[in-house]
């Protein structure tokens, strides 16, 4: 997101906007890795619902030095199921 639009409530859009279209064409799930140094990515997924699975220890180097990822899941409700949620 251009660091000028950021915290407007459009990242979210987005991201549910995502989802839903990703529940539309029946999607089993989602997943994404993140810096979880990156409290507002996390913040937002952790909020549409995504979980944390785990930590990718030096996964990729950046600037030369190692970096941990973040690896999130989201199985997306079926319209039946999300009476159970
Ligand atoms: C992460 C990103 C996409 C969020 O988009 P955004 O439009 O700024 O976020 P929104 O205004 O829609 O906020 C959505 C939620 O994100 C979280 N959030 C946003 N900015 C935050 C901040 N500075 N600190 C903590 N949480 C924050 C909150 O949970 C917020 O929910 P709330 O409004 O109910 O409190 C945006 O900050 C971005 O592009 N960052 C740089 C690139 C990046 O990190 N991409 C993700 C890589 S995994």
């Amino acid at each position: 997101m251009e660091r000028t639009l950021r915290g407007q409530g459009v990242g979210k859009r987005l991201l549910f906007t995502g989802i839903e279209w990703a529940r539309q064409y029946e999607f089993h799930k989602l997943v994404l890795t993140l810096f979880p140094e990156n409290t507002a990515a996390r913040f937002l997924y952790l909020q549409a619902g995504f979980r944390s699975v785990g930590i990718l220890h030096e996964q990729a180097q950046l600037d030369g030095r190692w970096r941990d990822t973040e690896l999130m899941e989201y199985i997306i409700p079926r319209s039946e199921d999300s009476t159970k949620r």
